[in-house]
């Protein structure tokens, strides 16, 4: 049996990664003793990707991180995919200051400006912010949305663990889920192999086909649509949960299915996000998580297989979620249903393919894209959503 097996839980979950579920919340009487602590400290005020990753780190989300990075764990994950233990980790999780702070301990307060909670230094150090993009994001174009961000933040990084008591408000208060609840929503309904699907866009029939796919193999579907910061062009979360629901509500069975927001912010890094993505959804309980066609991509910086190739850089069983790989499918007119080109023999000619261009365009002019590209239920809201801007 491979230690990963061993340390499942009793109700036969995975174990989170590193082994155990992170919690860096403290509540009641704690918590008011911190915030009232952290009105006397310096501030540091976070981005919202920064926003974000705090809260996951408190609920164990980018489990084993108990903080934002060390220097030692930012430049092993930079160059060699691992924390400085030895464990996969695929993105930088940091936190920038204008300049270097004197005190030991840090206030940390939201992009909306709400003290959240407590960072302890033990680390401040200046990041080669150039070298990160190379290698994280392939490019050091500030074209590519992911690497105008970091270096957005700057080069002055202070690391070391946090202590949250208090959360921001979830964007989706009935789509919010802490891995623990993740968890126990999985256990109660008897699942133990789960699937999780990542989205940042609205569903259409490959990601439906896809999920259904690999939901034939495994007990349950974590579908975990990223509701944090996406770039501007990108379909406001609020307009791609709605999808959910009404996809939802008629094509997925209730029993087999959870729908939940995944609260991290885009990166855009392509081979480096999927790992990520596959790490965080472990966290929340997921055996297997789904990475399709140019996942996390961007432009044209990755190749459509680029995030599949990545996993062959760790051991088998290293990362202990499994990924399940599809290549680019579609709707065949011939075969009257979905493939790629693994299941497909049919010329490109039979298959349905609409750029974002042009699914966008038609969506402009209340045109619906064919059912074989999108649900008429989703390809509705779309509409909705392009008319009421
Ligand atoms: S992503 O940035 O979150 O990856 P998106 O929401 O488009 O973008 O994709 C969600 C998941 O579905 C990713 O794993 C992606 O690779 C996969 N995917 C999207 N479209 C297709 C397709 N036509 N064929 C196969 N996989 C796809």
């Amino acid at each position: 049996m491979s230690s990963q097996t061993a340390r499942q839980s009793g109700a036969g979950l995975i174990a989170p990664h590193g082994g155990e579920l992170i919690n860096r919340m403290v509540t009641g009487d704690d918590a008011a003793a911190l915030r009232e602590e952290a009105q006397s400290l310096p501030r540091v005020h976070m981005s919202e990707k920064q926003t974000a990753d705090l809260d996951m780190i408190a609920s164990g989300a980018l489990s084993p991180l108990t903080g934002f990075m060390v220097q030692a764990d930012y430049d092993r994950v930079v160059s060699d995919l691992h924390l400085e233990s030895g464990l996969p980790w695929s993105l930088p999780v940091t936190l920038s200051m204008p300049e270097k702070p004197t005190a030991d301990r840090l206030a940390l307060e939201s992009h909306g400006g709400e003290l959240l909670a407590v960072i302890d230094v033990a680390d401040v150090f200046e990041a080669d912010r150039s070298e990160e993009a190379a290698k994280v994001f392939r490019t050091t174009e500030d074209a590519h949305p992911g690497v105008a961000q970091v270096y957005a933040e700057g080069s002055i990084l202070v690391g070391g663990e946090v202590t949250v008591f208090d959360r921001v408000e979830p964007d989706f208060p009935d789509l919010h889920a802490d891995p623990a609840e993740t968890r126990a929503a999985f256990a109660e309904r008897g699942w133990s192999r789960v699937v999780g699907f990542q989205t940042r866009n609205p569903v259409h029939r490959a990601h439906e086909y896809i999920q259904k796919c690999a939901l034939e193999t495994v007990d349950g579907l974590l579908l975990h649509p990223l509701v944090g910061k996406t770039k501007g062009d990108d379909v406001p979360a609020e307009v791609r949960v709605r999808c959910y629901r009404v996809l939802l509500e008629k094509y997925y069975p209730a029993d087999r299915t959870l729908l939940a927001a995944f609260p991290a912010a885009m990166r855009y890094a392509g081979p480096r996000e999927a790992v990520w993505h596959a790490i965080c959804r472990k966290n929340y309980g997921c055996s297997h998580f789904i990475v399709g066609r140019d996942h996390a991509g961007v432009g044209s910086y990755y190749g459509t297989y680029d995030a599949h190739r990545i996993f062959d850089s760790f051991e088998r069983d290293e990362l202990g979620v499994q990924p399940m790989f599809f290549d680019h499918t579609f709707f065949c007119k011939t075969c009257g249903n979905m493939g790629s080109a693994k299941t497909c023999p049919h010329p490109a000619e039979e298959h349905v393919f609409l750029s974002g261009t042009k699914v966008r365009e038609m969506l402009g002019q209340g045109i619906e894209p064919p059912p074989e590209f999108s649900r008429p239920e989703v390809a509705r809201v779309l509409i909705d959503a392009y008319r009421s801007r």
